[in-house]
């Protein structure tokens, strides 16, 4: 009995499963995952900028999470318009005192996170 051709269709098989488990580790897994849209980019790079602001001007005092801090009130679930924030953050208020250092587009984007603090 002539076994050639079963040993020949055998490598064949193997050599075919060991170049699609080749080509399956060398394909990205996530790139048909489509990028991030640049509002979405726009919207995390928002959110990172706040959280770094709110940690180097205000967390000192208001807590990392705006959870309140001795005699500095908590900011979560407050009930402010972002122009209310805005204004506090531009003119301090009683024992907070103002922030002409950060730019219009810095108390925005905090006025923004401070809003939604639940
Ligand atoms: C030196 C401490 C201190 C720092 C720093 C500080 N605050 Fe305040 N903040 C206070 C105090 C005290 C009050 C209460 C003022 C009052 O009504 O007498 C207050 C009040 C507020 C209020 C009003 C809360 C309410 O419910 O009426 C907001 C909003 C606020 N701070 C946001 C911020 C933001 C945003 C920052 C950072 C840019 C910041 N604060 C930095 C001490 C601070």
């Amino acid at each position: 009995m002539n076994s050639k051709p079963i040993i020949f269709f055998i490598s064949l098989m193997a050599l075919t499963l060991v170049l699609v488990v080749i080509f399956q580790l060398k394909t990205d897994p996530f790139q048909n995952v489509p990028a991030k849209t640049q509002q979405e980019q726009t919207v995390s790079h928002q959110a990172d900028a706040a959280i770094g602001l709110f940690s180097d001007n205000c967390a000192r005092c208001h807590g990392s999470f705006g959870e309140g801090k001795g005699r500095n009130p908590s900011l979560q679930g407050n009930s402010l318009s972002h122009e209310e924030i805005a204004s506090i953050i531009r003119s301090g208020r009683g024992e907070m005192p103002p922030f002409h250092k950060l730019s219009d587009e810095q108390v925005h984007i905090l006025s923004a996170l401070v809003e939604k603090m639940q």
